[in-house]
Order: C-alpha cells, then structure tokens, then sequence
C-alpha cells in the first residue's frame, strides 16, 4: 500500500539524498509535505536547501514548510564542519524558483495528522527532533493518530559522532527526543550502528553520476563533498550515508536488521548528554518502546537508490 509521509529534515547533503530516494518513489511513498528544522545549519537555509532539492527532483508540487529555529530548551548547535558553510555544499544548485508555504511547519504536522484518517501518516525525521516534540506537546490529541515515526539517530555499539556518547540529531535536542521516545507511537530507529556500513566509495559516487540525469550528477558532487570531513575523522573509503536509511526501510524494511527494545534518552548529564540509552539485551524491565535496526544491507540499499534516483530529473 501507498505509505502517506512527512520528511522532517535538516538539509545536509544526506538529507537531500533521503528526500530524492522518497520523490523518486511515487508508486510507494506519498510525500504529503517537507518540513525544515534547525540542525545542520540554521532555520533559513535548511529550508532553503529543502526547496533547492525539491526543484532538484523536478517535483516541484510538493510543498515545503518551516518549522522550528531553536531546539527546545538549548543552545541550537549547528554542524557546518561536516555539511558546509550552504549545509549544502558540493553542487551548484540554483537559487529556487519554489516558495515556502506560508503555514509554520509545526502547524503543518498537526493539521495533517487531524485531517489523514487515523494510523494513515508516517513521519520520517531525518534531523533534530524539535518540530515533532513541539507537535506532540501543542496537540496531543496527534500522537495516536501517527501511523509510526521512522527516525535517524542515536546509535549504541558505534557510540556517538558529536560526542563519545551522542549522535547529532539526538544531542542538539535530547529534550524533544524524550518527548518522542515518550509519546507511546511506534518508532522505528535507524542510529550509527546501521548507518556507519552505508560508505558512499567511489566506486558508489561514479554510479550516482554517470545515472544520466541532473539528480544524479548533483549526488554525486553531494557526496565528494560530505565524505571528506568523514574519511578524514574515521579513515574510511567513503562517507556513510545516514538518512537515505529511513527511507529505504519504509520502501524495503527486509535490508535491514533490528530488534524491539526500550530506548531512553540522557537529558540531565553533560558529559552523555543526548545519549541513546538502548536497552539492547533487556535487562532492565522498562516498556519496550522502539524498534532499533542494528544492521543493514549495503549493497541493496545503493542499488535501490541507483534505481530511483534515476527515475528523477
Ligand atoms: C545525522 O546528523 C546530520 O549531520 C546528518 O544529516 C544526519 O541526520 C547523523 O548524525
Ligand atoms: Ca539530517
């Protein structure tokens, strides 16, 4: 069946490939709307970004909201080391013809999710959790409406990529995440441990540019840029590419592994601030309350992005 989504997202290069793998999708994946967060760089140009992208696709009907410009109780850091000055940087995309909605993106999810029939809409978050925190908090009556929330953060066998402890996404708002790990809607995790084995090689990046359309030569300079900062810090032969993830498991839940558990989140120490705190063998006797994918397919997760992506302008 046709999945209807929501991308919450904080364009960055992995990101964009993320809503390029669900545009690329229509027989399956039903985007009902982009909406931008605070993250990787600050509101404006995340949002900015998002559009860029969209036009990218060429499917430019799909509507693009902002959300939120600060987490909720912090200090919004920001990850211009990894993405770029852009968040975006690598290709040279053009300005965006398409505008923003008018509707505050926070709004968006509510009003979406009141007006979609019950268990109907899934929300992908591929960034800081604060627009699905502050909806939760505005308008409960939306939590048992979400069909499941298929998230990018975290991580446990790996640690963290901002501190020893944390992932991005979950440290810049570990506040918001606690709401969402609370909110008693099926969550399904994709964290560092799956995401690590994604490498974009090289050999994957020549793929991408020689599909033959504009999508996939922007990809491919996407990547070459994003994979320096990572090859550098880790060594490997390419970056890993983290939330085209989500993405993939909706369309393809069996690339991946995973295992249903209790997940709590660190908010009060500094030191593991933001830290997943993944009850992976069970031996504390809390709710189990996400499933946590462990491992994934690499191979079959670039060959279905090979694939759609080609379906693209
Ligand atoms: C996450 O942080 C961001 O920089 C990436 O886009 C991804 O969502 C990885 O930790
Ligand atoms: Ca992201």
């Amino acid at each position: 069946m046709r999945r209807k989504i929501i991308i919450d997202t904080d364009p960055g290069q992995d990101d964009a490939v993320a809503i390029l793998l669900a545009l690329g999708s229509p027989a399956e994946i039903e985007v009902l709307g982009i909406v931008a967060v605070a993250g990787n760089v600050g509101l404006k140009q995340n949002a900015r970004n998002a559009l860029k992208v969209v036009e990218l696709s060429g499917r430019t009907e799909t509507p693009v909201y902002a959300g939120c410009e600060r987490p909720m109780r912090r200090v919004l850091v920001t990850a211009e080391y990894v993405h770029g000055k852009t968040g975006l940087d690598g290709p040279d995309l053009p300005e965006p013809q398409i505008k923003l909605r008018d509707q505050h993106g926070v709004d968006f999810i509510i009003e979406t999710l009141r007006r979609e029939p019950t268990g109907t809409v899934t929300l992908c978050a591929l960034g800081p959790l604060t627009n699905l925190g502050m909806a939760f908090v505005k308008a409960p009556d939306i939590m048992p409406r979400v069909q499941e929330i298929i998230l990018m953060g975290g991580g446990l066998f790996e640690g963290g990529n901002t501190t020893p402890a944390a992932e991005f996404n979950i440290y810049v708002d570990p506040e918001a995440a606690d709401v969402v790990f609370h909110s008693g809607i099926p969550i399904t995790m994709v964290p560092l441990d799956v995401t690590h084995f994604m490498l974009s090689t090289k050999a994957r990046v020549e793929r991408f540019r020689g599909l033959g359309n504009r999508t996939g030569v922007a990809t491919a300079e996407m990547l070459e840029f994003f994979e320096r900062f990572d090859e550098q810090k880790y060594g490997w032969e390419g970056g890993p590419l983290h939330d085209p993830c989500v993405i993939a498991y909706l369309l393809k839940p069996e690339l991946f592994k995973g295992k249903h558990v209790n997940v709590a989140i660190e908010t009060q120490s500094e030191l593991t601030r933001g830290m997943t705190v993944v009850d992976y063998w069970g031996v504390t006797g809390r709710a189990k309350n996400a499933t946590y994918l462990r491992s994934g397919d690499a191979d079959g997760f670039y060959e279905l992005l090979f694939e759609r992506l080609k379906t693209l302008a």
